[in-house]
């Protein structure tokens, strides 16, 4: 291996000679000398490295013409104009008859550009270096491809240099420096050293897992992941998920409609229900919940209460709670073991229609659910319903990019909040859950957990007597 770094523009910047164009938009230079000029021509047709650069910016200025190509290169790097890979010069044995060699030149490892900042390379590490445990491989586009949580660079790899990763995972000296270069510029790195590691010792770093880090850094950093707002990364592949979900069976119990104005006369004001909320992990197992009280929390939570068509084409729906872009995107599924008037068995309130459609009857399924819930909130008795909420992916993610997810967990959290103080209101046990099985709601609902998923869930039932 004899790996050299070379340099060439992004992708999407090119040069007409005087300026350069970046997507569209052109970006001034100061007067170019003849070898300025000559050195960004190369830069545009191809990856060359400091070398070739250089001589042809001496060729027509002189040798006094480097210090102010070095200036105007760094200038281009501060601007992330250019990004630099690791080239692989090789003499192969060629397999004719002459028995002669030929060159080959191999790019094994290249810097992208994936969000917005500079592309200045920082030097190898002077000692061994290791791969950073929050360093995420993937594939893009066919090529593997690391980034690390909140960077704007990432390091393609050539299959001839992925094995380097199998190196990295310990702290090792044998990795050749160009290629350290483009990881440790792209934070790709451990900090650190052998007996010293910073990732596992220092509380900032430990506390963190992998996962956890890059999904929070993709969605709150915006200059490591392009994405932000409705970009509608799926709008010419597929069409938006229209507001209300295909009926989801035949058996429905109608929910009778609460009369608002009487409930509003008869409501705790605002501060009274604040104060009295509290999450109530007991229920009267002599007197459940009613058909009328479940219906009553879920129409004022969370019912319809109409349809628009946003500019892009999609549905949107009004609820008593707030959801971002008005996607509204959660649907709720009773679970019921105990309540008057409605059977046992896994509803979805179908929010339109105020009415509950029978997904499931009780069985083995519903009842994982019921006993993981029971032990979430610490009952003494299965509850009589858990409020399973789940979301419909596609209803956030056709317009969302990279908060798409983040929205649906702060919808989560409103949805939440509606159900404690409705529930409140209403005198009714409520204890919010911070965690479920989405693989037992696949299995109990038959719903494809990539297109929906629970995302929360709660218990409720009456209140015990006691409670007052
Ligand atoms: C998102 C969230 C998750 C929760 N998870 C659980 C849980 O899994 N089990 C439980 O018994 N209580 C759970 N709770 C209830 C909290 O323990 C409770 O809100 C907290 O102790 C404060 O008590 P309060 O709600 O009565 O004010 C959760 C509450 C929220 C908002």
């Amino acid at each position: 291996m004899n790996p050299t770094i070379v340099s060439r523009f992004r992708r999407d910047v090119s040069f007409t000679g005087e300026h350069l164009d970046l997507a569209g938009t052109a970006v001034p230079l100061k007067a170019l000398t003849p070898g300025q000029g000559a050195a960004l021509k190369l830069l545009a047709d191809g990856d060359r490295d400091d070398a070739e650069l250089a001589a042809a910016v001496t060729a027509l200025d002189g040798e006094t013409g480097l210090l102010r190509w070095h200036m105007l290169f760094r200038g281009l790097n501060t601007s992330g104009l250019v990004e630099h890979a690791v080239r692989e010069d090789r003499e192969d044995r060629a397999d004719g008859e002459d028995g002669g060699t030929r060159e080959s030149r191999e790019v094994i490892a290249r810097l992208r550009l994936v969000g917005r900042g500079t592309t200045l390379l920082a030097p190898a590490p002077a000692g061994p270096a290791r791969l950073s445990r929050f360093a995420e491989a993937r594939v893009v586009d066919g090529t593997l491809t690391l980034q690390a949580p909140g960077r704007h660079l990432a390091v393609e790899l050539a299959p001839r240099a992925a094995g380097l990763l199998g190196e990295l995972a310990a702290w090792s000296t044998g990795v050749p420096a160009p290629i350290l270069r483009l990881l440790a510029t792209a934070g790709l790195l451990a900090p650190g050293g052998p007996g010293e590691d910073v990732e596992t010792a220092e509380r900032s770093h430990a506390q963190w897992h992998p996962g956890d880090l890059a999904f929070h850094a993709r969605t709150r950093t915006p200059a490591s992941a392009s994405g932000y707002g409705g970009t509608h990364p799926l709008g010419d592949r597929f069409p938006p998920e229209p507001v209300s979900p295909p009926p989801a069976g035949t058996r429905t119990v109608a929910l009778p409609v609460p009369d608002l104005e009487r409930i509003a006369a008869a409501d705790p004001s605002l501060t009274e229900v604040l104060e009295r909320r509290r999450s109530i992990r007991a229920q009267d197992t002599e007197a459940p919940i009613t058909l009328d009280q479940l219906g009553e929390l879920l129409y004022r939570s969370l019912r319809r209460r109409g349809t628009m068509t946003g500019g892009d084409g999609q549905e949107l729906a009004d609820r008593p709670y707030p959801s971002g872009g008005a996607v509204h995107e959660l649907e709720v599924y009773p679970l019921v073991t105990a309540c008057e008037g409605v059977p046992p068995g896994l509803w979805h309130y179908a929010t339109d229609r105020h009415e509950l459609e029978l997904v499931a009857e009780p069985g083995r399924a519903t009842a994982a659910l019921v006993s993981e819930a029971r032990g979430a909130a610490m009952l003494e008795a299965d509850p009589q319903v858990v409020l399973l909420v789940a979301a419909r992916f596609g209803r956030v993610m056709w317009k969302y990019e990279t908060v798409a997810y983040p929205l649906v967990l702060k919808h989560v959290g409103v949805l939440y909040q509606t159900l404690y103080l409705v529930a409140t209101a209403m005198n009714l046990a409520v204890c919010g859950l911070g965690g479920g099985d989405a693989a037992a709601f696949a299995t109990a609902s038959g719903r494809d957990p990539l297109l929906e998923g629970t995302v929360g869930e709660l218990v409720l039932g009456s209140r015990p007597r006691m409670e007052g």
